[in-house]
């Protein structure tokens, strides 16, 4: 299982620091970018990926909460992300989109909002390499685990382990001390976590303890 950070609660004029104190203790670093129109914030573009990319050699895993994914994917390959995983309810072609990702030599994630089943997005799984569940509705940190989710990530791993794909199954929203047990057991493969360990002082212990429980 890897832990991947989610540093949408951090301050922003600090994020070099902040991600300094956990780049050696996770593989991936979860980047979360929001358009205010897919849901209700604002985050940032292509250009603090870009800005990050020397900085870091984790693997930039890219959240794209944006209503038109296809139209940016050139962009955000070019600044430096490694997957570029967005959403099956945003208005963008799914099959289109998962090509165009590919066409730049990335690895392609489709997500699922808690009110999609995995039935809705079944068809795309035999080109996907990650599959991100959303266990809150995207938008936020801080927010509740949703149990909802658990059902999810095992329907994912049976299907994979049925027909030999090859995608990760990864989650995201709510993820503490407790809920990490649920996921667990459930055989994830990335678990995103944001204000559990990006609020706490001692964040590099914070990742531990997630990957202990
Ligand atoms: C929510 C984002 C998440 C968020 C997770 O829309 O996609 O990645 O940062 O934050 P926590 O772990 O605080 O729920
Ligand atoms: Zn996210």
């Amino acid at each position: 299982m890897k832990i991947s950070p989610s540093f949408l609660t951090c301050d922003f004029t600090n994020l070099k620091s902040e991600l300094n104190e956990i780049k050696d203790v996770c593989e991936y670093i979860h980047i979360d970018v929001m358009d205010g129109v897919f849901v209700p914030n604002l985050t940032f573009g292509p250009k603090l990926i870009k800005d990050l990319r020397p900085h870091f050699s984790n693997v930039f895993d890219v959240h794209l909460m944006i209503i038109d994914p296809i139209k940016y994917i050139k962009e955000f390959a070019d600044a430096g992300s490694d997957i570029i995983t967005f959403h099956y309810e945003s208005l963008s072609n799914v099959m289109d989109t998962i090509n165009e990702i590919k066409k730049y030599g990335k690895k392609v994630g489709l997500s699922i909002k808690p009110n999609s089943s995995v039935d809705d997005i079944k068809r795309y799984l035999p080109y996907l390499d990650l599959v991100l569940v959303m266990s809150v509705e995207p938008g936020f940190g801080g927010q509740k685990f949703m149990n909802s989710s658990i059902d999810k990530i095992k329907k994912l791993y049976s299907l994979r382990e049925e027909n030999k794909y090859n995608y990760e199954i990864e989650v995201d929203g709510g993820i503490n001390e407790e809920t990490i047990v649920y996921v667990k057991e459930s055989n994830i493969d990335v678990v995103v976590a944001g204000s559990y360990i990006m609020n706490s002082s001692n964040k590099k212990e914070k990742v531990e303890t997630l990957m202990n429980k």
